[in-house]
C-alpha cells in the first residue's frame, strides 16, 4: 500500500449503522445480489464492459442512500450504465429491490467504502461521470476531516474519470459547499467548473431530488450543486 493509500484509509467518511434488514431486503441479498451485486476485492480491477455486457458510458454514484434516485436515473437513461456504491446494507437491499421492480439491466451495486473502490477497483479513465449527492456533511469543525471530498479524493476522481467526464456534487450544507468549491477550484487544471469560476450550478433535470435533500428542504436548507469537468 502506498503512502497516499494509507492516508486515505484513515479518513472514514461514514459511521456504519447496521440497521436491520427487512424480509424483502434479506431476500434481495439472496436472490438479486448474485446478479446485480459486485463483491469488493482489492486484487482485481473491474472489467466494466464484461459486467454490463456493452460499451455504454458508466456513471458512478457514491453514497446513494436508499437508492431511489439512482434507480430513477437508471430507469430514465437505459443507454447509460450506472454503478452505485454504498456502505449501508439496508440501502443496498432497497436498491436491489428497485432493480427488480423496474427490471433494470444497466445498474450494478457495491457495498463498500467508495474511496477503496476508487483506489483499487477502477481502472484509470474508466468512468464518464461521478455523482456525489448529499455526502455526510460532518457539521462539527473537529469532524471536517471526515468529509469525503478532500484534495486526495479529487485525485482519485481525476484518475478514474475520462477526459471530458463530469463530477457532480450536491450538498445542503453551505460550509461544505464552500469547501467543495475551494477544493475543486484548486486542482491544478485537472477540472474546470462548467458554470464558470466559483459559480454553483442550477440542479440539472437529470438529478432527481433525493431523500436526504427532501429532509433538508423541510428544514429550510438551501441546496448547492457543483458540476466540474475533467480536462
Ligand atoms: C447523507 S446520506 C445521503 C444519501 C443519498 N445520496 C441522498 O441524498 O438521499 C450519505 C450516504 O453516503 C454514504 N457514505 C458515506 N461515506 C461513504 C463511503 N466512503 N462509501 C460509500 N458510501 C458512503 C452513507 O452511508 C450515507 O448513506
Amino acid at each position: 500500500m502506498s503512502e497516499s493509500d494509507k492516508k486515505h484509509r484513515k479518513i472514514r467518511s461514514y459511521v456504519l449503522r447496521e440497521g436491520r434488514l427487512t424480509a424483502g431486503q434479506e431476500r434481495a441479498f439472496t436472490t438479486l445480489w448474485p446478479e446485480f451485486g459486485i463483491e469488493y476485492t482489492s486484487e482485481q480491477q473491474l472489467d466494466l464492459v464484461a459486467i454490463y455486457g456493452n460499451n455504454n458510458p458508466v456513471i458512478l454514484e457514491i453514497g446513494f442512500g436508499n437508492g431511489a434516485s439512482l434507480a430513477q436515473m437508471a430507469a430514465g437513461n437505459p443507454r447509460q450504465n450506472y454503478l452505485g456504491i454504498e456502505v449501508h446494507s439496508p440501502g443496498v437491499g432497497r436498491l436491489l429491490l428497485d432493480i427488480e421492480e423496474y427490471d433494470l439491466t444497466n445498474l450494478r451495486v457495491m457495498r463498500h467504502d467508495a474511496v477503496e473502490v476508487l483506489q483499487h477497483c477502477l481502472t484509470p479513465q474508466s468512468l464518464d461521470g461521478v455523482y456525489l449527492f448529499f455526502p455526510d456533511p460532518w457539521h462539527k469543525k473537529k469532524h471536517h476531516k471526515r468529509r469525503i471530498l478532500q484534495p486526495a479524493f479529487i485525485q482519485l476522481l481525476a484518475r478514474s474519470l475520462k477526459p471530458g467526464g463530469l463530477f457532480h456534487a450536491a450538498t445542503d450544507w453551505e460550509h461544505y459547499a464552500e469547501q467543495m468549491m475551494e477544493v475543486l477550484s484548486a486542482t491544478d487544471g485537472l477540472f474546470s467548473n462548467t458554470a464558470g469560476r466559483n459559480n454553483f450550478s442550477p440542479r440539472p433535470d437529470y438529478r432527481p431530488v433525493t431523500k436526504f435533500e427532501q429532509r433538508g428542504e423541510r428544514l429550510g436548507h438551501g441546496v448547492w450543486d457543483l458540476i466540474f469537468q475533467r480536462r
